[in-house]
């Protein structure tokens, strides 16, 4: 059984990004795909396996929703900025300079229908962006996020409607650098063993 993880900062703290509309968003939606990936779960230990493809497919589809929500939420509650080392000196190496890197994010965000994630890819041991329809039509095999940008409509409408873009900005203006840098971290040292 999995559970919600609850918030790390208070709901009423971000800015831009209103109380009722990151709470609903992590007790509504996020709360709901982990309740579903439980579901489904059960049905597998149970050997319910008569629609096996919808099932695997809707497990697909919620545990990614459940892991990148988990990613989106502890990236919040920070102030912005850019990234301290080393997690600076790899997105320069990886991209150029860092704002050749936020170009590219930032144009993702245009053609992706789900989310933007920032990859270390196991594959190269790179950084990469990636875009992700859904939960999960777009990921690349072999490549974890270290932050996540949710591009739902249920993530912004209550606070900014249509106007995806001031939402973009209010979730770099949120972001905890300190968190993505961590999570470079822990996979960059996974894979040197
Ligand atoms: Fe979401």
């Amino acid at each position: 059984m999995y559970e919600t993880k609850p918030l790390k900062f208070d709901p009423k703290s971000l800015k831009g990004i209103s109380e009722k509309q990151i709470t609903l968003h992590h007790d509504k939606h996020y709360a709901a795909y982990v309740a579903a990936r439980n579901k489904i779960e059960e049905k597998l230990a149970n050997g319910e396996l008569d629609c096996i493809r919808e099932l695997k497919k809707n497990e697909s589809h919620n545990a990614s929703g459940q892991v990148l929500h988990e990613i989106y939420f502890a990236n919040l509650g920070g102030n912005g900025g850019v990234p301290e080392k080393p997690l600076m000196d790899m997105i320069s190496r990886c991209f150029g300079s860092f704002e050749n890197w936020k170009k590219e994010f930032t144009a993702c965000t245009t053609a992706a229908r789900g989310w933007v994630l920032l990859c270390y890819d196991w594959t190269d041991g790179k950084l990469h962006n990636y875009a992700v329809d859904f939960h999960d039509e777009g990921a690349v095999w072999n490549a974890a996020p270290v932050m996540a940008l949710d591009l739902w409509e249920h993530a912004y409408y209550l606070d900014y409607g249509p106007d995806k873009a001031k939402y973009i900005e209010a979730f770099f203006a949120n972001l905890d650098w300190k968190d993505v840098g961590e999570r470079l971290k822990k996979y960059a040292r996974e894979a040197k063993k």
